[in-house]
């Protein structure tokens, strides 16, 4: 209801800029949005950790040129990251389709579980063969998620590696 009033007194506000997004921030880790792609959806957000470790690395190449392309990440023996996924649903806005604690279980037994505190070259039989790069981890959630929160739908999910390093997908 704030959101949905805050949208309705601030849209057509700022002349010839359009509102995108308005989000409320309910703590560090968790926000509910607004978006102008489809004002009739809330989109519910939060952000969950994992620690892991990875090596980059693709077998037709030398070890020159991974070094090269993969930098620190293709060192041979692995390194580690305390990787951040945001995991977004979307409901519509007069539903409450979602709740927060069946939610986050979802995602900590269907995700979490299967990546934190493993290598995930070695422990993760996806990554077996696929590079465990921040934009293949994205997939895997991804697949891993989707369909599986009822009624209310996976929007997106964006994996940082570091600050600096991230990756958003949205399915196909
Ligand atoms: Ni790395």
């Amino acid at each position: 209801i704030l959101l949905k009033e805050g949208w309705k007194r601030l849209a057509g506000m700022f002349g010839d800029a359009k509102l995108n997004t308005l989000s409320l921030k309910l703590n560090p880790f968790r926000k509910i949005s607004i978006n102008s792609e489809d004002c009739t959806m809330a989109y519910f957000s939060e952000k969950f950790e994992f620690a892991a470790m990875h090596k980059l690395w693709a077998g037709q190449l030398s070890d020159e040129q991974n070094l090269k392309v993969f930098g620190k990440c293709a060192n041979p023996t692995g390194h580690g990251h305390n990787y951040i996924i945001e995991v977004t649903v979307k409901t519509p806005i007069d539903e409450q389709f979602l709740c927060v604690g069946d939610f986050e279980k979802i995602v900590d037994d269907g995700l979490i579980r299967l990546l934190d505190h493993k290598n995930l070259n070695a422990d993760v039989s996806h990554f077996a063969k696929i590079n465990p790069t921040v934009e293949n981890i994205a997939v895997f959630a991804w697949n891993k998620l989707a369909g599986r929160f009822g009624k209310a739908l996976l929007h997106s999910v964006t994996v940082w590696e570091t600050d600096k390093t991230c990756c958003s997908y949205y399915g196909n």
